[in-house]
């Protein structure tokens, strides 16, 4: 397939990967551009940004990229303000970034919970700020919020401030798709199950006792055998991203592979 955004210009967010491999904000760049997106590739990180920069342009695709703090308003507003420089529209924002930190209410120090929180929400609520009048002007977008079945459920260790991160982004996609469902602008969630990406090989793994214990427990506790991989977050990014969806919109869209329909409920 190809030409499902066909000249869509998409902000992606945390489009580099934290380590060597493919992250879901770097697979979602790529398959964005497979699709004839134009990226505006945007991480904390410019070499990382710069590798997915060159993976797009080698594959024939554009790429720009912008090194931001998306949890600084300044830099965020900056960002868009380029990404309108540079393309003069934005139909897509992809909000991918998302940082971990295991623990419960006890483990977690107070700056660590409210970094995560800046990170993983407030960020959101900021590229919307800066981005949706521009979608307005526009006549609709389309915006895709990354979450995690931790939003609703238990994953398997205590990750308190993440948990309650991911519960908020589904609420503010729901609330984001409401308001402006009459303007022609889409808001969704994805929530990915467990997912064998760099990420994991960081933060993750220190909750367990190696990262070999941690990928074989990941994948047993998979109904299919096995993890997910960014790939699968991110060919539901296109979908969501794409005029496919255009009757699509305040979903929690889960790619988990079955884990929730096993996983024992939710206590209480
Ligand atoms: N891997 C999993 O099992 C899993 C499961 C569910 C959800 N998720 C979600 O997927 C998303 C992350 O995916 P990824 O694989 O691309 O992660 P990643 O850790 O590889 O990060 C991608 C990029 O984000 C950048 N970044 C981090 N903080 C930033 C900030 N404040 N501003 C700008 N850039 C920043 C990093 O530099 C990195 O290059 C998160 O929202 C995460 O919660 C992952």
């Amino acid at each position: 397939m190809a030409d499902r955004l066909k000249d869509k210009i998409a902000i992606v967010t945390g489009a580099g990967s934290i380590g060597p491999g493919w992250g879901n904000g770097k697979a979602a760049a790529a398959a964005f551009a497979r699709e004839g997106a134009k990226i505006f590739a945007v991480d904390l990180n410019p070499d990382a940004a710069a590798e997915t920069q060159q993976i797009i342009a080698d594959e024939g695709g554009t790429c720009e990229t912008y090194t931001a703090d998306v949890s600084s308003d300044g830099d965020v507003r900056d960002m868009v303000a380029a990404c309108i420089d540079a393309f003069e529209r934005i139909d897509v924002l992809h909000n991918n970034v998302g940082i971990v930190e295991p623990g419960g209410p006890v483990e977690i120090g107070e700056n660590a919970w409210d970094r995560l929180i800046d990170v993983n929400v407030k960020s959101m609520y900021l590229t919307c700020r800066h981005v949706i009048p521009h979608m307005v002007e526009q006549g609709g977008g389309a915006i895709v919020n990354v979450s995690s079945i931790a939003s609703f459920h238990s994953i398997g260790y205590p990750c308190a401030s993440y948990s309650a991160s991911k519960g908020a982004i589904n609420a503010i996609t729901r609330d984001i798709a409401a308001q402006y469902a009459p303007k022609g602008i889409r808001c969704n969630a994805i929530l990915p199950g467990l997912m064998d990406t760099p990420l994991i090989r960081g933060a993750v793994a220190d909750a367990y006792d190696n990262i070999d214990a941690m990928l074989k427990k990941r994948d047993a506790q998979c109904p299919m055998g096995f993890m997910g991989d960014a790939w699968d977050t991110a060919n539901a990014a296109v979908f969501l991203a794409s005029d496919e969806a255009r009757y699509v919109t305040g979903i929690e869209l889960v790619v988990d592979g079955g884990l929730t329909l096993t996983m024992s409920p939710m206590p209480g």
